[in-house]
This record gives structure tokens, C-alpha cells and sequence, in this order.
């Protein structure tokens, strides 16, 4: 099977990119954020006390997790609950990075995400595909961008969407995002030594694209 693991912070391009890549190459693509942040939600739905691993685990271990292709896009169920849209708003990503430093979750997850690997040519974006899930991936990639150009990004997502929002404060949450996903002791935010940086500040969409494309296929 062939793995493509691309990693960095948050509104970095990754999803977006790994999609593409994913449908060029006819790939799944595995949203390894998603499964974080379904299990952030679905705790803050049942009230499940998020400083309490152990509780967070049990949630965890009972659900049912799914991932459909609707209308041609892709979404999140859990316990047959469509949770696509939940997923991505503020309280969810307020919350996701402390979910996610639970080592019990990550292992969980981790080994999940490394079986579907197993069965599938994959495009995997995350934090730590390239360092921790996927270590052996046959291609590695780390995107980045200013947390200025990330925020104007999430910031310009949430307009279309028609969520309102405030530049500032999505600024200082990445900011807090990135430390707090980049300084926890299990799988960092950190590339892998032999991941490729790419810095998109300043590329479009199509850029980084065509630049990973170039690099897959040689
Ligand atoms: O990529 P994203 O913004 O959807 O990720 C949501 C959160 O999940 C983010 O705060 C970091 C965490 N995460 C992680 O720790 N490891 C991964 N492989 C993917 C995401």
C-alpha cells in the first residue's frame, strides 16, 4: 500500500491539499483531525467531563464512528449522527487539542488510523502521520503558514460559511492552538526528519498542490 502522510498546524492547507491529492491519485483520504474533533463533540453533547480521561476513553471505546461519501463530499457520523458541520465549529475546536493530548485516545486513534493504512493507498493528513502514525510513509509532507495568513484563511471559511467571527481573536486562538498541539509530550506538531517543508503563506491552493504532485510523481 502506498501512504502519503502530510502534517502541520491548523489552516495550514492540509485537508484541502490532501483531498485533492486523494481524488488525483484515487486515494482515500483520511482526515485523522476529524476523528479528534467528532470525539470532542460528541463528549461536549453527552457532558462527558473532557479533564477527565478516563471518561473520555469510555465515550470513546462505546461509539460508532463512520465516515460516508454524501453528495460527494464527505462526512462524520457518530452513532449514526451526521456531525459534519458541528465538527468544525469554535466550542469543538476550542476544546479538541486537550481531547487530543490523552495518550490512551491517541493510541487508540493512532492504531485505528494505522489499519486503514494498512488496507487502503492512503493520503493521511494530521500532526503526527509522519512522525508517529505512518513513520515508514512513502511520502512526507509538512505544510506551514504564518498564523496571519492561517487565521485570514479560517476567518474567510467561517464568512462562507456564514459563521460570524472575529479576525483578532482567531489569530490568538491558533496561536494557542499551535503551542498547546506543538508542546504536548505525546506526537508534537513536529515535522519528521525526513518530511518535506512546504511553506504556503504565499502559494495558492493549486501551487501546493501541483508542487506535491511534482514530488509524488517524479
Ligand atoms: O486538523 P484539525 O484542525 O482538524 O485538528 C483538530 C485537532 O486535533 C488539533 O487541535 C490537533 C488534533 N490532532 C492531533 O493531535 N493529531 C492528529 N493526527 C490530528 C489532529
Amino acid at each position: 500500500m502506498i501512504q502519503i502522510a502530510i502534517d502541520g498546524p491548523a489552516s495550514s492547507g492540509k485537508s484541502t491539499v490532501a483531498k485533492i491529492i486523494a481524488e488525483k491519485l484515487n486515494f482515500l483520504y483520511v482526515d485523522t483531525g476529524a476523528m479528534y474533533r467528532a470525539l470532542t463533540y460528541y463528549c461536549l453533547e453527552k457532558k462527558i467531563n473532557l479533564n477527565d480521561e478516563e471518561s473520555v476513553m469510555k465515550l470513546l471505546n462505546q461509539m460508532n464512528y463512520e465516515v460516508k461519501v454524501v453528495e460527494e463530499k464527505l462526512h462524520y457520523f457518530v452513532d449514526q449522527q451526521d456531525v459534519s458541520e458541528q465538527i468544525r465549529k469554535p466550542d469543538v475546536a476550542k476544546n479538541v487539542s486537550k481531547v487530543a493530548s490523552y495518550p490512551k485516545i491517541r493510541k487508540y486513534l493512532t492504531e485505528l488510523q494505522q489499519e486503514i493504512a494498512r488496507k487502503n493507498n492512503v493520503v493521511m493528513d494530521g500532526r503526527d502521520i509522519g512522525t508517529v502514525v505512518l513513520p515508514q510513509a512513502n511520502f512526507k509532507f509538512f505544510l506551514t503558514a504564518t498564523p496571519e495568513v492561517r487565521a485570514n484563511r479560517r476567518f474567510k471559511e467561517n464568512q462562507n460559511k456564514g459563521i460570524s467571527s472575529d479576525l483578532s481573536e482567531i489569530i490568538q486562538a491558533i496561536k494557542k492552538r499551535d503551542e498547546i498541539d506543538s508542546h504536548r509530550k505525546i506526537a508534537p506538531l513536529i515535522p519528521a526528519n525526513d518530511a518535506i517543508l512546504v511553506d504556503s503563506s504565499n502559494m495558492t491552493i493549486e501551487q501546493v498542490v501541483t508542487n506535491l504532485i511534482n514530488r509524488i510523481q517524479g
